[in-house]
């Protein structure tokens, strides 16, 4: 309590006579749960001209899942074209939700400062959510045993049919909540389909709150027909997966324009530090994932740019999914490089076109082929 305290009065003395807009967050640490909300809510709080707090649904435990949308409002009577970065809903993997943060610290303190930040936040509504589990996040930071620091899956309550290698029957707690999605989903695909699996789909498709959030926030009329790029970040692999990973050799129609633009990214990100990504679908580099979060949106959606990073290290470390916390910062400035040439790309291609009021016609013309060539 008293740390928590002490927390929150740092927090209000850096806003003000430290000259950011951003609440502090040592992004050379790593961070508990309580400092990303602070965090999260202080930044919209201290920024009401361009930066709003987003709560998209609760957890399991109840815990907000929490974002921002940095963006200048709309001129009256028009909408925005939209971006979405996210940490990702893998409880272990904390680099990915810091290096969130350090997106949100770029976007909040170059406005008005730095004219490539500004053109973002003028034009563009960009949608950060840091952590989608934060139920499992909390929970991997409670101990440094394998089992608790390595947790995966969400926090749903324990289903006993699971199975060991020589047991039947165990009681396991957790979903996977990246195969939650319904998306080649099947109660047959094994391991998928064991509760004692760190993949657990779930009993059926979006039986988890946290994955129903982040559907249903995609499909509302606040997004729908104007997110036109998605990034969810994971750790770790240096891969920049394209869609569609629940079976092997399976593309959406515009795949050629999704690795174009992937290619270009990574190539950006090498040129700071030489972190080399491969680009392709999971499926086909590593082996098929039911149930994924980007290619749900990618099916389902009109949204052109979907792709998950796997950030580094690369895959040679065995279960590498928490680097050195100085390595966030690096980490953080290569990501955002990549990141830039998708802002930059989604400018360009959208310029002419403006998105309408949530209508069936909206979805229709961002669907057609003249949306694509814009
Ligand atoms: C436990 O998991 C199995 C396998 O997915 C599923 O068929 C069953 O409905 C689950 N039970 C509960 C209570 O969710
Ligand atoms: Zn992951």
């Amino acid at each position: 309590m008293f740390v928590y305290l002490l927390g929150t009065l740092f927090v209000c003395v850096s806003g003000v006579n430290g000259g950011t807009r951003t609440p502090y967050f040592d992004l050379t640490v790593y961070n508990d749960w309580p400092q990303f909300e602070d965090y999260v809510k202080g930044v919209a709080h201290d920024n009401p001209s361009f930066v709003q707090l987003k709560t998209i649904g609760r957890t399991r435990e109840g815990r907000p899942l929490l974002g921002v949308r940095i963006g200048k409002p709309a001129a009256a009577g028009k909408r925005k074209i939209a971006v979405w970065f996210d940490g990702g809903n893998h409880a272990r993997e904390w680099p990915a939700f810091h290096v969130a943060v350090y997106f949100i610290e770029k976007l909040v303190n170059g406005y008005l400062i730095d004219d490539k930040i500004t053109k973002y936040v003028e034009t563009l509504d960009i949608y950060v959510f840091p952590v989608l589990n934060p139920d499992g996040f909390v929970y991997s930071r409670t101990s440094s045993r394998a089992m608790i620091r390595q947790w995966r899956k969400n926090r749903a309550p324990e289903n006993c049919t699971g199975t060991g290698p020589f047991q039947t029957d165990i009681c396991c707690v957790g979903v996977d909540l990246n195969r939650n999605y319904d998306i080649g989903f099947s109660q047959k695909s094994y391991p998928f389909n064991n509760p004692c699996s760190d993949e657990f789909q779930g009993p059926y498709p979006f039986s988890e709150p946290e994955s129903r959030a982040v559907r249903d926030f995609v499909m509302s009329s606040e997004l729908y027909g104007r997110l036109y790029a998605l990034v969810s970040m994971h750790t770790h692999g240096q891969l920049w997966i394209l869609p569609y990973n629940y079976h092997k050799r399976t593309y959406p129609q515009d795949i050629k324009e999704l690795e174009a633009l992937a290619n270009k990214a990574a190539e950006r990100v090498f040129a700071y530090r030489e972190t080399k990504y491969r680009v392709g679908t999971a499926a086909d580099m590593l082996g098929t994932a039911t149930g994924g979060a980007t290619d749900w949106i990618k099916k389902n959606t009109p949204t052109k740019y979907v792709y998950v990073l796997e950030l580094p290290p690369d895959m040679k470390t065995w279960f590498a999914f928490q680097v050195k916390p100085h390595w966030l910062i690096p980490i953080g400035k290569e990501t955002w490089l990549g990141i830039e040439v998708i802002m930059d790309q989604v400018i360009e291609e959208t310029k002419d076109f403006q998105p309408t009021e949530n209508t069936a016609d909206s979805t229709a013309e961002m669907r057609s082929p003249r949306f694509k060539q814009l």
